[in-house]
């Protein structure tokens, strides 16, 4: 691990001072954990598949015009990223009814929404990350209204996005969760961007065939296979590659165009 001062630890990522002014590396641990870190347990290998998985979705984003804090993936564990003051919200986008929102409305599992659902949840993980309205957002100043409206336009462009490329590996997006950030760039100007990252830890992935789960829920709900279900993810995005020339089959990254791998 990098000997960089360590700026901030969170529950699967450390971030470091970056090398200039205005940058951070953001370091992905196998930590994984589940209700507010009551369920907590080491994935080896989860924080290189998330690290790569993350890249790939905010370097095409940005292509389609999501300013993101990502700059570079340096390695197999870290990024270069833009220093962001976090917005204290959890922006989820759901598509089909699973998890919270079950609960909370009675509904089922898998049954499908009347549209695509954006949420906020205040960041606070001490109270859970409650369901919060635009009400409490403006009173307690948590961002602007216009913050709000541009998160909320982003997020369903980031669906949308979504949507189309796991769709094209045959998997649906049930929901997922992004954060965002706020910074001055260069010239002085004020920007919002995409932050923090987007894996199968943030987002819920089945299969579109058999529904068989391909994210977080594998831990959250004792199904096992955790890893090889990122993996999937990964070999069906053309980011890692099974060699089945040796009798046993491994695993390798394919190279993204940079040679820091
Ligand atoms: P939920 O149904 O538990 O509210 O989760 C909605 C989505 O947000 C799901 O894709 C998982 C993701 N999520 C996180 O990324 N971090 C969290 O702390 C929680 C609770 C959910
Ligand atoms: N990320 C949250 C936690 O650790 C909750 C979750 O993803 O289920 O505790």
């Amino acid at each position: 691990m990098s000997r960089r001062k360590q700026i901030y630890e969170g529950k699967a990522k450390i971030l470091f001072e970056g090398p200039e002014p205005g940058t951070l590396v953001q370091y992905f641990k196998d930590d994984t954990t589940a209700f507010n870190a009551q369920k907590k347990e080491v994935l080896n290998g989860k924080g290189v598949l998330n690290n790569r998985i993350s890249e790939h979705f905010m370097i095409n984003l940005e292509k389609i015009g999501i300013p993101t804090h990502f700059i570079k993936r340096i390695n197999m564990r870290e990024q270069l990223i833009k220093k962001v003051e976090i917005v204290p919200l959890e922006v989820i986008c759901r598509n089909v009814a699973a998890g919270s929102i079950c609960k909370m409305l009675g509904l089922e599992e898998g049954s499908d929404l009347p549209r695509s659902i954006i949420e906020f949840c205040y960041k606070k993980d001490e109270l859970g990350d409650p369901l919060v309205s635009e009400e409490h957002i403006a009173a307690f100043n948590w961002a602007t209204a216009d913050e709000v409206d541009d998160m909320r336009a982003m997020t369903l462009r980031i669906n949308d996005f979504l949507c189309g490329m796991f769709a094209a590996i045959g998997i649906r997006l049930i929901d997922f969760k992004v954060e965002f950030g706020r910074r001055t760039d260069e010239n002085g100007d004020f920007q919002l961007l995409l932050a923090d990252e987007i894996s199968p830890d943030s987002c819920r992935l089945w299969d579109i065939e058999t529904n068989k789960k391909l994210d977080k829920d594998r831990f959250r709900q004792d199904l096992g296979g955790v890893t090889e279900a990122y993996e999937e993810v990964a070999i069906r995005l053309g980011i890692l590659k099974k060699e089945t020339t040796s009798s046993a089959p491994t695993l390798s990254i394919v190279p993204n165009g940079d040679k820091s791998s």
